[in-house]
């Protein structure tokens, strides 16, 4: 699913004139936490654990960066997110990888203990089919040898 599109500006640059990776860690973060929102009926997530966090690619000024998540597992209390992040260029409407990253959440009651996700299946059904629907196209053959 695409949660979210947003602008890279000067004041997110680091000292190699890319994104501070700091800075992108915590949009990953956000964006892990509104799609757990988005599939359940619970108010409040918590990062339990991210792994697998990949910077592919740098991201300069200026750049739109695209924020996908798929869900990879649905358990008891938590909801593991892949994110993958693509940098958008609007011109020649080309898409490239520069970060992923896998968080897993846990729903929290209001004394932050865990709580049963209270799923929304439509949500999640929605967002595996987008999912499928998206990759089938980057899926490209490998050219056979000789
Ligand atoms: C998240 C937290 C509430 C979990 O508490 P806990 O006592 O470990 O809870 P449980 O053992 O019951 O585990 C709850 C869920 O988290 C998962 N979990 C716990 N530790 C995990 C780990 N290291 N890696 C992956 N999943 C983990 C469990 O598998 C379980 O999921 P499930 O019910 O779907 O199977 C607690 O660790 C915490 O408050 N951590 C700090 C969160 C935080 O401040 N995050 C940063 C800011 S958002």
């Amino acid at each position: 699913m695409l949660i979210s599109r947003e602008m890279v500006l000067d004041q997110n640059i680091g000292l190699n004139e890319t994104l501070f990776g700091g800075d992108m860690m915590s949009r990953m973060d956000k964006v892990a936490g509104i799609t757990s929102a988005l599939v359940s009926h619970n108010r409040v997530f918590v990062t339990v654990k991210v792994s697998e966090l990949i910077f592919h690619s740098p991201v300069r000024a200026g750049d739109i960066i695209e924020f996908y998540a798929t869900i990879t597992r649905a358990g008891n209390t938590s909801v593991t997110v892949q994110i993958e992040v693509k940098v958008y260029n609007p011109v020649s409407n080309a898409r490239k990888d520069v970060t992923s990253g896998e968080f897993t959440m846990v729903a929290v009651d209001n004394s932050l203990h865990p709580e049963p996700v209270l799923w929304k299946p439509d949500m999640l059904k929605h967002a595996k089919d987008e999912h499928e629907a998206r990759t089938a196209g980057e899926k490209k053959p490998r050219p056979r040898k000789g």
